[in-house]
């Protein structure tokens, strides 16, 4: 699954990209699951028309673990890659509950091969269901103090509850035109390794959005491609390299990575 703390990092980027190449690898059996429930944009990345959401589908235990019975809930882009969308309007979203979620992602991962979940950025008892049942979590940062300081509050209250640092790859995506800060200082501050770099692009990921047409497909020439399928093919652990992140020894104060007092 793909989560961050702090939205607009490119969660949904990397998530329908990790999810594009898991559809080539399992044709027909590879699903992605919008669980960013108030503003979900899957659909928009995959130019996907509006069809039954989460919301129908979380409160049916039996559909959810029969494939027949699932089929009608879920959206099926061009590329075999079957969708089960965000609800349509933010005021649904308090309708699932963790339980709910937690029930959906076991049944859904019984009938697909691989279930990719964007998980947005809001973290409540449903985005936590889904990082606790995760066999892999990448997590996106950007360069920027307020990413990294929502990702060491989140550090610090996940590890308070349950280390999940052991299935997690955080991912430096370079969403600025200028870098004023280094991947190693932010690895210092963060005490993890990053493991891969999304370069900056001012067309490529901005195209695949507003066409609705992933990176991986719309643009499989650019770096942006390139580096994004490194790291679904890390995510879908069919590579060694590189590893899921590390532990690196953490160095108290983000004020020092901008040299600020
Ligand atoms: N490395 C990058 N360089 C330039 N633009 C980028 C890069 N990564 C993502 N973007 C752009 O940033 C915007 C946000 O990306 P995306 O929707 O994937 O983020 P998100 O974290 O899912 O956001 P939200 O919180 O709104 O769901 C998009 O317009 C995307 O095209
Ligand atoms: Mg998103």
């Amino acid at each position: 699954m793909v989560f961050s703390p702090k939205g607009g990092v490119g969660t949904t980027t990397v998530a329908v990209n990790i999810a594009t190449l898991a559809a080539q690898v399992h044709p027909g059996r590879a699903l992605l699951v919008d669980l960013d429930l108030q503003f979900g944009q899957v659909a928009t990345h995959l130019n996907l028309a509006a069809s039954h959401s989460l919301i129908d589908l979380a409160r049916d235990e039996e559909s959810v673990r029969d494939p027949d019975l699932l089929a009608p809930f879920l959206a099926e882009h061009q590329s075999g890659l079957r969708v089960l969308q965000a609800p349509g309007s933010p005021e649904l979203a308090q309708l699932v509950t963790g339980r709910n979620v937690e029930r959906l992602i076991s049944g859904l991962s019984s009938v697909f091969e691989v279930v990719v979940v964007d998980s947005g950025s809001t973290l409540d008892e449903r985005s936590l269901a889904a990082l606790e049942l995760a066999d892999r979590i990448v997590i996106p940062i950007t360069p920027e103090l307020g990413s990294l300081k929502a990702l060491s509050t989140m550090l610090d209250y996940l590890n308070e509850i349950g280390s999940l640092m052991s299935k997690a790859t955080f991912v430096l995506n370079n969403l600025f035109a200028k870098d004023l800060l280094k991947a190693s200082d932010i690895e210092g501050a963060l005490g993890t390794r990053i493991a891969m770099e999304l370069p900056y692009d001012p067309l490529v990921y901005l195209k695949a959005v507003n066409e609705g047409v992933p990176v991986l497909t719309g643009s499989p020439k650019s770096a942006p491609a390139d580096k994004l399928g490194k790291l679904a093919t890390t995510a879908l652990g069919n590579d060694s390299t590189p590893q899921p992140s590390t532990a690196v020894e953490r160095r108290r104060g983000f004020a020092r990575l901008l040299h600020r007092a």
